[in-house]
């Protein structure tokens, strides 16, 4: 595999992607036959967020293997308490570990870690931008249980604005053939631009909803998502959005025999407990999908073997990123650096476009 790092899903080609797809589903028939490949690597587990599935399915993954853990799930136990920057605590556990798996509240945190890093590094969720490892268990998920990526109507519900496993999942969805895509959610948290941006690069079809009973019909996939209480300015804010969708067995009653219902999890109060016990809800054996799509992708990012400090990053352009919830906020020593795209600059980082203000 060419990816050294793991930020975005878009870092692995589609045919290495395939093949992690393939297998994990080799590792899932015979997991035994694994148990020592990773005898002897040690993984950092890094949670700055907290987190059940994805934390505990990499450690589970590593331990599988053979491998061994170091880590944290609270920085308040950490020198990350005492001020430590993000840059020194990545030098220092690129020391110890062979391979490293961040989550952090500020988006672009794990490419931020990667620029310091000799070992690679996993983006485990950066805040409500993306979730590249929640992606690839969704894609083990549907291979195994819709047999195809392709030509799929996915409906995607709840908050499409600040769940960073949609984003990760359109993106990579957006490259399979006649995929359609049905966004279902209030206005005020549709999807961002950036995203809708790719699905049009791609050509995608797509569309906006705000009714799960009117789509939820058409629909091969129902992706649903809770809405993201931690990225609400108030709880206001967020009581306002509560419950606003909510899967049940009447709706149910109107999908396809053969519709399959995800969800990355938690679940709050989106889909009732009724919805469990239909043969369609998948979203717990995702869970264990999971575990063997971070098991295949950490054999092959360590396969990678590369153990060396990046180059230098070098600003591409002076401008600040107005997103208040950047990396480049809090950790101020970052490069600033920018992609072009028809005359618009958008950060690196966040994906987020620059106000024409800030550009000098
Ligand atoms: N799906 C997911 O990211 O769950 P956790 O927040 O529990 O890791």
């Amino acid at each position: 595999m060419n990816a050294r790092n793991i930020i975005d899903l878009d870092d692995v080609s589609q045919s290495d992607l395939s093949e992690i797809i393939r297998f994990a589903g080799v590792i899932k028939e015979n997991p035994s036959h694994y148990v020592d490949y990773c005898h002897g690597k040690i993984m950092a587990t890094l949670f700055y967020e907290p987190s059940t599935r994805t934390q505990m399915s990499f450690q589970t993954a590593m331990l599988r293997l053979g491998g061994k853990l170091i880590g944290f799930d609270n920085p308040g136990n950490s020198s990350v308490s005492k001020g430590e920057s993000l840059k020194d605590t990545i030098r220092v556990i690129s020391n110890y570990a062979d391979i490293i798996v961040i989550r952090n509240s500020f988006e672009g945190a794990a490419l931020a870690a990667s620029m310091f890093s000799k070992s690679p590094v996993i983006n485990a969720g950066d805040g409500g931008h993306l979730h590249p490892t929640q992606t690839l268990t969704d894609l083990v998920t549907l291979s195994y249980e819709k047999k195809r990526l392709d030509n799929l109507t996915v409906g995607i519900c709840g908050d499409n604005k600040n769940g960073r496993t949609v984003h990760s999942l359109i993106k990579s969805l957006a490259q399979y053939k006649s995929n359609r895509f049905v966004l279902i959610s209030p206005p005020e948290l549709q999807i961002p631009q950036y995203v809708i941006e790719c699905l049009k690069k791609n050509g995608c079809e797509y569309s906006f909803s705000t009714s799960l009973e009117e789509s939820i019909s058409d629909l091969d996939v129902l992706y649903m998502t809770r809405i993201q209480k931690e990225r609400f300015p108030t709880e206001a804010d967020y009581l306002a959005q509560k419950g606003v969708f909510v899967l049940d067995a009447k709706k149910m009653a109107a999908a396809k025999p053969d519709l399959r219902v995800l969800h990355p999890l938690p679940r709050v109060d989106e889909i009732t407990l009724e919805v469990d016990d239909d043969p369609r809800a998948k979203y717990f054996e995702q869970t264990e999908y999971g575990m063997y799509a971070r098991m295949a992708l950490i054999i092959k990012v360590l396969e990678s073997g590369r153990s060396v400090l990046p180059d230098k990053v070098q600003d591409t352009h002076q401008v600040k990123c107005s997103n208040l919830r950047c990396i480049t906020q809090t950790e101020t020593y970052l490069p600033k650096i920018f992609n072009e795209s028809e005359g618009k600059l958008f950060c690196k980082y966040c994906d987020h476009s620059v106000e024409p203000s800030a550009i000098q």
